[in-house]
């Protein structure tokens, strides 16, 4: 049942193109954006994403792109944080609600909060029969098809697809995106499969590196822009499965503390596609590599082309559509963890102390 891989990890590492490819044709189709009539962002003054974990981390990327795109304000928050700050929300907003299970009980905890308070409940979550997506207004499933990996994988993917295409149907119904652009979007969004068999291929790279990673105490992500929540994605992965201390920071906030931890034993890993924000990521590096730190820069040509001066490790990724970045980049993320973790020997689909489905708070 793990389709010859070793662990349920790798298959589902390696299923993202296909399952990511479905939930495109279900969402993206021929004559626009396959997505129920009744969610109409145009007169909502906010939207509100709650989640735990790795689906969390969905939210934050989204978030990006819903303020970008449809330059509509949102809030998220971690579930148990929510939930009890009993937070003001306008009659005239929707919650959106992530999560794989559907069943996380602070997530759902979080949702029943939200009834009756805002306009319509929204989930995006793989268990189409789950407790979170019966009781929301609407359901969008993410079709990951099942995950058994106690680390959220292909899930992490594609909540990311459902959650890039509700930002692009609210930009639509906000006036804030011609068809012409929809469409472009729309093209980018079908190319990451694709994508993402190259970025797969990158395995025996990321495995030699990974190696390394192995042997470290602490391991730090930064980037910068939608780079950073899947910077604190990588780090949460690492952690949770080899067990190494890991944390992810904003770039830009290097310089307010973290960089303190930075000494030739602490690898940093740098998620920077060459984009707009390329350069000041670079620039953070740079200040890591003056103060004796060992840099694996994940970039694509351009990028390394004028950045790899001095770093420890490259990984040469393909270019991607900028704004679409954070789903590619994911597959080096999880794999780095997986083969780090491999190398520890520790229990890759079942960590200890972690369990798939959090039903208790
Ligand atoms: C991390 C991971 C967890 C879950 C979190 C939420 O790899 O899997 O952080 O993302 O427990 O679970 P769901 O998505 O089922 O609500």
């Amino acid at each position: 049942e793990k389709g010859g891989y070793k662990h349920f990890m790798a298959k589902e590492i390696a299923e993202q193109p296909v399952v990511l490819a479905d939930a495109s044709r279900h969402y993206l189709s021929e004559d626009g954006l396959n997505l129920p009539e009744d969610l109409d962002f145009s007169k909502i003054s906010r939207l509100t994403l709650v989640a735990c974990g790795t689906a969390f981390y969905a939210c934050s990327v989204a978030k990006y792109w819903f303020e970008q795109l449809a330059r509509i304000p949102v809030e998220i928050d971690v579930a148990s944080e929510f939930r009890y700050r009993e937070p003001p929300l306008p009659e005239d907003s929707y919650a959106i609600f992530v999560s794989q299970s559907g069943e996380t009980a602070d997530t759902l905890a979080a949702l029943r909060y939200c009834h009756e308070k805002v306009a319509k409940t929204v989930a995006v979550v793989n268990v189409p029969t789950s407790s979170i997506a019966r009781e929301c207004d609407v359901a969008l499933p993410i079709l990951a098809g099942v995950e058994v990996g106690v680390a959220s994988t292909k899930a992490f993917t594609c909540q990311l697809l459902v959650l890039a295409t509700l930002a692009l149907k609210a930009a639509r119904d906000r006036g804030h995106m011609s068809e012409a652009e929809l469409a472009r979007h729309m093209d980018a969004l079908q190319s990451l499969p694709a994508l993402m068999n190259h970025a797969l291929a990158l395995d025996d790279t990321l495995n030699e590196v990974s190696n390394e990673l192995s042997e470290a105490r602490d391991v730090l992500f930064l980037g910068r822009g939608a780079m950073y929540p899947l910077a604190l994605e990588g780090a949460l992965k690492l952690k949770e499965i080899s067990y190494i201390h890991a944390e992810g920071y904003a770039s830009g906030e290097l310089k307010h503390g973290p960089i303190a931890l930075i000494d030739s034993h602490t690898p940093v890993i740098v998620f920077a596609p060459h984009d707009a924000l390329f350069d000041k990521t670079v620039s953070n590096m740079q200040e890591v590599m003056a103060r004796g730190g060992k840099v694996l820069l994940v970039s694509d040509k351009k990028g390394l082309d004028v950045a790899s001066d001095g770093v420890w490790q490259t990984v040469q990724m393909p270019e991607v559509p900028d704004l679409f970045a954070p789903l590619l980049y994911a597959i080096p993320a999880q794999l780095i963890a997986y083969h780090t973790a491999v190398a520890k020997g520790t229990d890759v689909d079942q960590p200890r102390n972690l369990a798939k489905s959090v039903t208790v708070e």
